[in-house]
Formats: C-alpha cells, structure tokens, sequence
C-alpha cells in the first residue's frame, strides 16, 4: 500500500474538538503513520462563533507542532488547512486572506467546506457559485453525514454541478456512522462523485483514523486503482501536492 494522503484531520492541539494536549497530537500522529498515512493535511474547525481559528491563528499553530513532530522524529508529512463552517462570512475571510486553504488545483484554491449537520441551508449554491467566480473550488467535507444527503443523497447533485469536489470520511466505509450514512456513502461513490476519502480523525477513541481498513474496503469492493485513486491521487491534486509515481508503484 503506498502511503495515504489524508486532507482532513484534527491534529493540531487545543484549538479545537481534536487533540486536546501535545502528547494527544503526538500520540494521533504516531497513529496516523501506523495506519499508513504519509501525508497529513492538518484541518481545525473554522467555525465562526464556536472554533474560532483563522488562517493566521492556524499557521502559527502549524509551525510549532511541525517543529515538535521534527524533534521527536515523526516520518509523518504535513501540511495544514481548515474545515471551514458554511457562513455568509466565508466571502469576508476571503477578501482578509484568512481563509486555510487545502492547496490549488486546476487553476482554482480548494477549501475544505463543512455544511452543518442537519439541512442544506437555502442559499448554499449561491454561495458556492460566488465562491466559484471568486476561483475557490469548494471540497464539501463528509456530505454523507448530513442528515438531508442521508434521506436523500441525490440532494448533492447539484454541488457536484456547480463545480464542487466530495470528501467521503474512513469512517462512513466501515459502518462506524451507522447503515443510513453507510448507505450515501455507497450512492456518492457509485455516482463517481468522490474525490477524496479522509479520516477526520480527532482522538484515538471513537474518532480514529480507520484509514488502513477503508482502503481494504475499496480494495475489495472496487479495486486497487480506486482504492489509490480516492486515498492518494485524488486527495494529492485537491491540494496540489506531487506525489511521487515511482513510489507509487513499489
Ligand atoms: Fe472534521
């Protein structure tokens, strides 16, 4: 198995509901290259009111814990990004250069885009459409668990339409968020939408990553190129990182 590209983590300690502690966030990214993750893209909750980090707050975060994980020899490469809250007030983080994005890709940033868990609030297209003319590709985070997309996954359409990318979670693979989420996850990824498969690993109780065995499940229900395809090519070009074809291959 090469190694994994996970773009959606919570890694970076104390800043929101992931790590709480360094020696948690030590702990989780230990965890993450056992599980084998090479590359993770570090993803705390841009979320305004509760979580209220920002692309400055997080990079400052970043550097100190990237310099611990050097330290303490983690093989373990990251970057950082933001899971950023649906909100009107995405466009003014925009216009301040506070928005965490995931990368570039086709001429587009991408950014890690979080709808709440219930609906799909009304105006949410609008905002991906300005989002789009502003030359931000939204990656929508876990669509298969919000409520709406579980009672009816075909809702999600139309933000595959307006350009947006879907991020799957490990977790909606392997049963963890019961049958009704397991049941969008197998629509999303038989639809061909998916991009990305993720962790969104926060502790390594009930959120853990799960990756090593979601990719055994694509393996066994697809095949090795999807498996590939949406747990390191994909994830690699929603953030622009190179990855290394060679070793792809070994
Ligand atoms: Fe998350």
């Amino acid at each position: 198995m090469p190694g994994m590209i996970d773009i959606h983590c919570h890694l970076l300690p104390g800043i929101d509901d992931g790590a709480q502690t360094l020696e948690e966030a030590l702990a989780l990214a230990q965890a993450a290259v056992a599980d084998g993750i090479s590359h993770a893209v570090l993803t705390p909750h841009v979320f305004l009111g509760r979580f209220n980090n920002l692309r400055s707050s997080i990079e400052a975060e970043f550097q100190r814990f990237a310099a611990f994980l050097k330290v303490k020899n983690v093989p373990l490469q990251l970057s950082f990004a933001g899971e950023v809250r649906l909100d009107a007030e995405i466009i003014s983080l925009v216009q301040r250069n506070e928005i965490p994005f995931l990368g570039e890709c086709g001429g587009y940033r991408t950014m890690l885009l979080e709808l709440p868990d219930a609906q799909i609030p009304l105006g949410s297209i609008t905002l991906v459409r300005h989002l789009m003319a502003l030359g931000i590709r939204p990656v929508i985070a876990h669509p298969e668990r919000n409520k709406a997309v579980m009672e009816k996954p075909e809702r999600i359409g139309q933000f595959v339409d307006a350009g947006c990318f879907l991020q799957i979670t490990a977790g909606s693979l392997l049963g963890q968020f019961g049958p009704r989420v397991g049941a969008a996850t197998d629509f999303l990824l038989n639809e061909g939408w998916v991009t990305a498969v993720a962790s969104d690993a926060h502790n390594l109780e009930g959120r853990r990553h799960r990756m090593r065995e979601a990719w055994i499940v694509l393996e066994r229900r697809f095949d090795s190129e999807m498996a590939l395809d949406l747990m390191r090519t994909g994830p690699a070009a929603l953030c622009g990182i190179p990855v290394d074809v060679e070793s792809v291959h070994e």
